[in-house]
């Protein structure tokens, strides 16, 4: 039992708390996104969903405690992605809290009277060993997304995307240029693209030897549809609830 029990905490486990979709009944689809990281020992929070009801329960019913967060990382300023925020400060004081630094002051002065330790993010760098973040990218709306080194390659995991999802995959690509990227997910922001540009943003992913793509959030039916259709068993239909054992990407 020792064995498994060693075996079990060396696994890094990605688990879907908020999304527009939900694999199991007993967890609430709603508008935003929201995952856990569990990394090299650590628990990380990417995202905080659209409100802290669903956030709470579905983290109550996933087993997750948010005291037991070592940091928080907000993608990007939108309320389906800060909305659950308080709730995990209330719960966790003095939690490191990693926001682009294009925040708005009043958000950040607000964040720390929870106590949050607010970091500033302007330029791509690992925050933990094996974990970075792209730094704050230019776009619709400035947003980073976070880097997970595994031994079965890079994982890029977005909020909204709304740098785009191919400028986010080349931007992982510039700051680990000697790593496969293993697996994109989270928001892609496509609902108002066409099946066409889907298609040829489908296209860069795989010369960018893209080889899981899980597309949730706002990304949108069609592109999910369109990418499970190119990348066949490759594709993971996430919602709340996914797990997926970054190990077993292979
Ligand atoms: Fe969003
Ligand atoms: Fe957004």
């Amino acid at each position: 039992m020792m064995h498994n029990g060693r075996q079990h905490q060396k696994r890094s486990v990605i688990k879907v708390i908020c999304d527009n979709y939900t694999t199991r009944d007993d967890l609430e689809a709603s508008w935003g996104f929201s995952c856990l990281i569990r990394y090299q020992g650590r628990t990380i929070l990417f995202d905080t969903g659209s409100d802290s009801v669903v956030l709470e329960q579905n983290m109550a019913r996933l087993g997750i405690d948010p005291a037991g967060l070592d940091l928080l990382m907000i993608s990007h300023q939108h309320w389906d992605h800060t909305g659950g925020i308080y709730a995990i400060l209330n719960a966790n004081r003095n939690l490191r809290v990693f926001v682009p630094c294009s925040f708005s002051a009043h958000f950040k002065s607000d964040l720390k009277r929870y106590g949050a330790q607010i970091i500033e993010v302007q330029e791509a760098h690992e925050i933990l060993p094996g974990f970075f973040t792209t730094g704050e990218l230019e776009g619709l709306l400035p947003e980073q997304a976070a880097l997970v080194r595994t031994s079965s390659g890079t994982l890029i995991i977005t909020g909204c995307a709304h740098p785009g999802i191919v400028s986010i995959v080349e931007t992982a690509k510039i700051i680990l240029p000697k790593d496969e990227i293993a697996l994109v997910m989270g928001g892609f922001h496509l609902l108002h693209y066409s099946d066409d540009d889907i298609l040829q943003i489908i296209a860069r992913f795989k010369d960018a030897g893209v080889r899981y793509a899980a597309a949730s959030h706002c990304s949108g039916d069609r592109a999910r549809n369109l990418f499970a259709r190119e990348y066949g068993d490759h594709f993971i239909y996430l919602g709340a609830g996914s797990e997926i054992i970054l190990e077993n990407l292979a």
